[in-house]
C-alpha cells in the first residue's frame, strides 16, 4: 500500500493512500489525531472525502456522471425513472420480474393516511412547498413508528416503498394547497410519472389524460436529478442517518438542505433571474456586468465539482429545445438563457473561474413548459433526488461507519468567570 508522509514537530507520520475503483486517490487520515494531535481544516469540505460509496461516480474535470457504473447519457435516453430508482437503491438494473415486483409494491403504498391531510390543512396557502414536503415526509415517522423503533432490513425496505409511493402525493398535495384546489388521490392504473402528473394537474371537474411528451420529459428530468454523490443534501441525509435516525427523518433533513438557493433552490432562482431580465428589458451582456461586479450571482452557473461542463446540463439543454418544440411552446426566456450562456462562455470572468451552466440552468425552462409553476421547481428536484437519498442512506445504514461528528478549531474567548446579572 502506498503512503503519503507528513512531517510535523520532528516526527514523520505515514498516511495510507486509499484508491477508488476509478483510480481516485485519498489520504486516509483516520489516525491522524491519535498520532499527532492534529485535526484537518477544510471549509466546505472542498478536499474531504466523507465516505466510501459505490452508488454514483462523477469526474468533474471530464464531465462524467454514472449511476452504479451506467453513464447518465444512456440512462437519460433509454431508461425510465422507476428503473433508475431500482438501480440506485439495489445496485443493478432490474430484470422484468424484479421491475414488476418493485413497481407493484410501490403501488400498494400510494395512499396516504387521511390524518396527514390535516397536517397539510394547518399550513397557510402561501407556505413554500419545500417546507410542506419536508414536514410531511418527517410526519411519516409518527405514522410508521417501526421506522424509528424497529429498523430491521424488511422494515427498511417497506419504508423505502412507502416513501417512493407517497412522495408524488405529497408534492401534488402541496401544489393543490397553494391553489386552494381539492387534492387528488393516486391512480394505480398509471405509472409513476403519469400518476404524478395526475396528482398535480387533474381536476374533479374534467377528465385528465397525461400527455406522453410530458411523461417522457418528466422521466428524463427525474433521472438526471436522481443522484449526485456527496452533495450538500446527500451528505445531510448521511450525516443525520449516521446517528441512526430513521429513513424518513434523514430524508426530511435532506429536503431542507436541498431547499437552499445555492443547491436545489437554484432552479427557481434561475427562472426568477431570467424573468427579471425579460421584464426589465436588461441586455444579457449588461446583466453579466452586474455578475462580474459581484452584485449578483449568475444562477444556474458554476459547480463545486464540475469544472469543465456538467453532463446533465448538456442533456437538459437538448431536451429543452425538443420538449418546447414538441409542445409548441415559445418561451422568450429560453432565448435569454441561450444569449446569457453564449456571452458567459466567451467571457474571461467565467472562463478563468471554470463556470459553466449546471443542471439548473435549463431545467426550469422545461418545467415551465410542462406547466409546473416556479415555486414547485425545487420540489421537482426533490422528487427526482429521492432514490439517490434513499440509496445513500441505505448504504450508510448498512455500513459500519461511525456517527458523523466533525472537529473544529475554536476561535472564541478563553476561560472567564461568570458575572452575576446585577454586576453586568
Ligand atoms: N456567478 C458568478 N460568480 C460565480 C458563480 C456564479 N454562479 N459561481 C461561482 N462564482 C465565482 C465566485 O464569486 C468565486 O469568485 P472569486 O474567486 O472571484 O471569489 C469563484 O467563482 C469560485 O466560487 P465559489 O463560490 O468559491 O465556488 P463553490 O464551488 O464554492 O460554489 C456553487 C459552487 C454552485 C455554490 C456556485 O457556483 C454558485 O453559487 N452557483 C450559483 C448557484 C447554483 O446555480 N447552484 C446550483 C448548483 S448545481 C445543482 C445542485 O447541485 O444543487
Amino acid at each position: 500500500m502506498s503512503t503519503a508522509q507528513l512531517f510535523f514537530e520532528g516526527k514523520t507520520i505515514d498516511l495510507p493512500i486509499i484508491i477508488g475503483t476509478e483510480n481516485e486517490k485519498a489520504i486516509d487520515i483516520s489516525n491522524l489525531r491519535d498520532q499527532t494531535g492534529l485535526v484537518t481544516l477544510d471549509l466546505g469540505y472542498k478536499n474531504t472525502g466523507a465516505t466510501k460509496s459505490a452508488v454514483t461516480f462523477l469526474d468533474g474535470e471530464l464531465g462524467i456522471l454514472r449511476y452504479r457504473g451506467y453513464p447518465i447519457e444512456q440512462l437519460a435516453e433509454k431508461s425510465n425513472f422507476m428503473e433508475v430508482a431500482y438501480l440506485l437503491i439495489y445496485g443493478d438494473l432490474p430484470n422484468k420480474a424484479q421491475y414488476a415486483a418493485f413497481t407493484d409494491e410501490i403501488k400498494l403504498h400510494t395512499l396516504v393516511n387521511e390524518d396527514i391531510k390535516k397536517i397539510l390543512d394547518g399550513f397557510p396557502a402561501t407556505a413554500h412547498p419545500m417546507g410542506i414536503l419536508s414536514s410531511l415526509v418527517c410526519s411519516l415517522t409518527a405514522f410508521y413508528p417501526e421506522s424509528v423503533e424497529n429498523p430491521t432490513d424488511s422494515n427498511i425496505n417497506l419504508n423505502i416503498f412507502r416513501l417512493l409511493a407517497k412522495m408524488p402525493t405529497f408534492v401534488g398535495w402541496a401544489y393543490k394547497k397553494s391553489l386552494g384546489h381539492p387534492v387528488n388521490y393516486p391512480r394505480n392504473s398509471y405509472d409513476y410519472c403519469q400518476n404524478f402528473l395526475h396528482m398535480m394537474f387533474a381536476l374533479p371537474v374534467e377528465d385528465f389524460h397525461p400527455d406522453p411528451v410530458v411523461v417522457d420529459a418528466l422521466n428524463k428530468l427525474l433521472i438526471l436529478h436522481a443522484d449526485h454523490e456527496q452533495n450538500c443534501s446527500a451528505s445531510t441525509v448521511r450525516m443525520v442517518g449516521s446517528s441512526k435516525a430513521s429513513l424518513y427523518s434523514s430524508i426530511s433533513a435532506g429536503i431542507n438542505a436541498l431547499w437552499g438557493p445555492l443547491h436545489g433552490g437554484a432552479n427557481q432562482e434561475v427562472i426568477e433571474m431570467l424573468d427579471e431580465i425579460r421584464i426589465l428589458g436588461i441586455k444579457p451582456v449588461d446583466y453579466l456586468e452586474k455578475v462580474k461586479k459581484k452584485e449578483v450571482r449568475l444562477m444556474g452557473f458554476g459547480h463545486r465539482v464540475y469544472k469543465n461542463f456538467d453532463p446533465r446540463a448538456r442533456i437538459i439543454k437538448k431536451a429543452c429545445d425538443q420538449v418546447l418544440s414538441q409542445l409548441g411552446v415559445k418561451d422568450p426566456i429560453l432565448d435569454i438563457a441561450k444569449e446569457l450562456e453564449e456571452a458567459a462562455l466567451t467571457d474571461d470572468y467565467f472562463i478563468s473561474r471554470k463556470l459553466y451552466p449546471n443542471v439548473d440552468f435549463y431545467s426550469g425552462i422545461i418545467y415551465r413548459a410542462l406547466g409546473i409553476p416556479t415555486n414547485m421547481f425545487t420540489v421537482m428536484f426533490a422528487l427526482g433526488r429521492l432514490p439517490g437519498w434513499i440509496a445513500q442512506w441505505k448504504e450508510l445504514n448498512a455500513s459500519k461507519e461511525p456517527i458523523g461528528r466533525p472537529r473544529q478549531i475554536y476561535t472564541g474567548l478563553g476561560s472567564r468567570d461568570y458575572v452575576p446579572i446585577s454586576n453586568r
